[in-house]
């Protein structure tokens, strides 16, 4: 079975609350509430994570590409929405890099769409670094991200 690890940045946690215009109503556990039943429809699994540090980020990516058995992957790809450490963070970068660089696919995903945003939004840092990214479509981003990751991890789901 396909487990994907879905990764929540800074101030994700106040989804609902926070900014509506550009995030929309929707909670962070009711997101991931979706999330958990698009894998398991699809024979897959989510484990989902927020924090507002970026060191626990960073060791979540470690995790998930390096600490498993042998030094392997504990998870087949990973979700993640990096938060505004997407536009500052050049250590969360050379995690994602790391990641993806080891075969463990890291789609990035954001609410909403940072291009359409002020211009120090513009600039992906963690996005460049990423198998791809998904931005604008809402709480649809992470869905859409989750297909991708599953895909990416397993070709024979894709689509599925
Ligand atoms: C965000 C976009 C970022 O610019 C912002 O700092 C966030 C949320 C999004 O999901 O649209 O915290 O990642």
């Amino acid at each position: 079975m396909l487990k994907v690890l879905v990764l929540h940045g800074p101030n994700l946690d106040l989804l609902g609350r926070r900014d509506p215009a550009h995030y929309g109503q929707e909670t962070l556990s009711a997101i991931d509430g979706r999330l958990a039943e698009v894998a398991r429809a699809r024979g897959a699994e989510v484990v989902s994570r927020q924090s507002n540090r970026e060191g626990e980020l960073i060791e979540a990516l470690h995790d998930a590409a390096f600490g498993g058995e042998g030094g392997g992957p504990t998870v087949d790809a990973v979700v993640l929405n990096p938060g505004g450490y997407a536009h500052t963070s050049v250590a969360l970068r050379d995690a994602v890099e790391a990641c993806v660089a080891s075969g463990t696919p890291v789609v990035e995903v954001h609410l909403s769409n940072v291009h359409a945003r002020e211009p120090f939004r513009q600039r992906l840092l963690t996005g460049s670094a990423a198998s791809g990214v998904v931005t604008g479509l809402g709480p649809l981003s992470y869905e859409t991200g989750l297909t991708a990751a599953l895909a990416l991890a397993d070709p024979s789901t894709e689509g599925a």
